[in-house]
């Protein structure tokens, strides 16, 4: 198994009155993708950002926008949230009774197609559809903040991905998002990630280009 090391920073612990400069930053950095987390304040506790942010940030970036919807009913936004300029589109398993239909929908609009998994939602849940994404998000914290510690169960749910993945030969990036620092990306990575999602980690970094560095290339 050979992880990709992909690392798509959250702007949900960004300063929002910079964002210019914050994009600016992400701009110059290693980051791969820039991650961006929408909460309704239903699915999750939390009210973060929605699609004029989405669309300021597009504007900005020049790197994918890796939206992650924690939000009920996504069906109704995946169009808008494309046209506000999403490249990976993730929905929470939990918040979709329809869920093949969903993702056939984010890949018909043209963008990648993500589950995202709760931490209490075993992997098994994706195997009828592992085939059918690109990206399979396992949560290490509850949704809802940023900030919080990592579940240490989350490395054996992303091993559980990785056979998943590997086993069904699906294609599916395993990305992972929450409580991810310097001190414990390499034991992620090794046991089968592909994308690290970090937000307080780096944007309370004295150098968060170089904090984003030292997550790539740990
Ligand atoms: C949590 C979000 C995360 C969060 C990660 O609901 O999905 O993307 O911003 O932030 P840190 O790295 O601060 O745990
Ligand atoms: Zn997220």
């Amino acid at each position: 198994m050979i992880s990709k090391k992909l690392v798509s920073p959250s702007i949900l612990s960004a300063d929002f009155g910079n964002l210019h400069k914050e994009i600016d930053m992400l701009n110059n950095s290693c980051a791969d993708w820039i991650h961006l987390d929408v909460m309704d304040g239903v699915f999750v506790p939390n009210i973060s950002f929605g699609l004029p942010v989405v669309k300021a940030v597009s504007n900005l970036a020049v790197k994918p926008l890796d939206v992650h919807l924690m939000i009920v009913n996504p069906e109704k936004y995946a169009e808008k949230f494309c046209k506000a300029g999403a490249s990976i589109l993730t929905v929470q398993y939990e918040a979709c009774v329809h869920l093949h239909g969903m993702i056939q929908q984010i890949k018909s609009l043209g963008m990648k197609a993500g589950i995202s998994l709760n931490p209490h939602t075993p992997v098994s849940s994706v195997e009828n559809i592992i085939n059918d994404i690109d990206l399979l998000l396992i949560m290490s914290v509850n949704p809802g903040f940023g900030g919080q510690k990592f579940i240490p169960k989350s490395l054996d749910k992303i091993r559980q991905a990785r056979e998943l993945v590997t086993c069904s030969d699906s294609g599916a990036l395993i990305e992972v998002d929450g409580g991810i620092y310097i001190e414990n990306a390499e034991a992620i990575y090794s046991a089968g990630a592909d994308v690290l999602v970090s937000g307080n980690a780096i944007f309370s970094a004295s150098n968060p280009e170089k904090y984003i560095e030292k997550l790539k290339y740990i």
